[in-house]
């Protein structure tokens, strides 16, 4: 795998002409290269403008580790979907940025200056230079992305093509074998149009795209929702495994929680556009804190053990339109308080882990009493992660 960090962050800052007064690719100090790949801070986003604008994502704030699967987690509609297209500036009208910085950091130059993009302030000729070579992003609606007309050798020739233009046709015939061999796929599918492929071949072929320039940064919204549990459970082990040998970090998003705490290092746990809790995946899952983290929990089967009767949350998220006063969640909460109809609860840090939660049950208030299934202790246990078995042409995956 080539460098990405100093290879593409020299050719970007060249491709950008560093020097022209006015870029949002920015050298900053010296020092350790940072830690942090995308930085987002109070990232706000509007469908619609003025009196009619709602708020879809409302001042999230997000860091993704190098290397790291961060999860996103939420009910239909709360937002999921809406905080990566605005972070990636895929927004299409009526999505507005309400506010907010979000930061790429693509590593060192030659000189040891970190490079940074400013993803809501970059012209869009910056973004396409970033866009699959340094972030890529697989779309909630990626089984009907691939062009219909075209032969799926062609989808790997136009993004080597357009970022890669060192590389001939042989070489890019033959990155574009390696990359289906790393998803489980034979050759032959290269000359396949879309239609002559399963769904889950479809979504592989979308994930080995999104893996074709070797990006910092692999964005999957709802990858495997569209497909059946077992091509699910496949598709999964092979991200967990090609994130380990191939170091990028990922954001997963999905509305099934017990799926998340298999693959993710960290979740966010969203609700009508902003993240209600976020913490390590073990900690979350052996220890929620929220208790609409609770209700998802308790929405899903267990991971291991006996045969549960399924909870679920009663009611619905809120209407955007028409958003309560106070905690968003209250409604549907059977821990409700006075305070909690009126008042929004802040983001706190909850425990040793890392972990931050919106609620007034964890403020630490005189006189709130934390009920026992929302202040367990984390286990050490880790949460059950998926096998990583790398997939092998010899059996092609469905
Ligand atoms: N084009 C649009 N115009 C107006 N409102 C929109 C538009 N797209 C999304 N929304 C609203 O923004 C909110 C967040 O939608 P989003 O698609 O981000 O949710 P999600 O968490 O990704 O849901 P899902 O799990 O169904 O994909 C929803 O209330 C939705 O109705
Ligand atoms: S702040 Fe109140 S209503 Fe909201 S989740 Fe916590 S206890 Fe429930
Ligand atoms: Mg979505």
């Amino acid at each position: 795998m080539s460098d990405p960090v100093t290879t593409d962050s020299l050719e970007l800052q060249d491709q950008l002409h560093l020097s022209d007064a006015v870029s949002s690719v920015q050298p900053t100090e010296k020092g350790p290269a940072s830690d942090l790949v995308l930085e987002v801070k109070d990232l706000s986003v509007d469908y619609g403008w003025g009196e009619n604008a709602v708020r879809a994502v409302n001042a999230v704030s997000l860091d993704v580790h190098r290397s790291q699967i961060l999860g996103i987690a939420g009910e239909s509609g709360s937002g999921k979907s809406t905080l990566v297209y605005g972070l990636t500036r895929l927004l299409r009208a009526p999505g507005v940025i309400a506010g907010g910085d979000v930061k790429l950091n693509l590593g060192k130059d030659t000189e040891g200056n970190e490079i940074s993009i400013d993803i809501l302030k970059a012209s869009e000729s910056e973004l396409r230079k970033v866009r699959w070579s340094q972030v890529s992003i697989v779309l909630q609606s990626a089984l009907s992305a691939l062009n219909p007309v075209l032969r799926i050798s062609k989808e790997f020739e136009e993004i080597l093509k357009s970022h890669r233009s060192d590389m001939k046709k042989h070489e890019r015939r033959a990155r574009a074998v390696e990359l289906l061999g790393m998803v489980g796929l034979d050759e032959d599918r290269l000359d396949r149009f879309p239609h002559e492929l399963s769904g889950g071949q479809r979504q592989r072929i979308m994930i080995a795209l999104a893996l074709a320039l070797d990006p910092q940064l692999v964005i999957m919204d709802e990858p495997t929702t569209a497909l059946d549990v077992v091509t699910q459970r496949e598709i999964i082990n092979e991200l967990a495994d090609l994130r380990a040998r191939f170091g990028f970090a990922m954001i997963f998003i999905t509305h099934d929680l017990s799926l998340l705490v298999e693959l993710a290092d960290e979740i966010c746990v969203m609700y009508a556009g902003v993240i209600v809790e976020r913490a390590p995946a073990n900690a979350l899952y052996s220890a929620p804190r929220h208790p609409y983290t609770l209700g998802l929990l308790n929405s899903a089967p267990p991971l291991h053990g006996e045969r549960v009767e399924l909870e679920g949350i009663p009611g619905s998220p809120p209407d955007l339109a028409d958003m309560p006063t106070g905690c968003s969640f209250h409604a549907r909460c059977p821990y409700k308080m006075e305070r909690c109809v009126t008042q929004v609860p802040p983001l706190l840090a909850a425990d040793s882990t890392g972990r931050v939660v919106a609620c007034w049950l964890h403020s630490g208030d005189v006189g709130v009493t934390v009920p026992e299934e929302l202040g367990r202790t984390v286990s050490i246990t880790p949460a059950p992660k998926p096998r990583a078995t790398a997939p092998t042409n010899s059996k092609e995956a469905s």
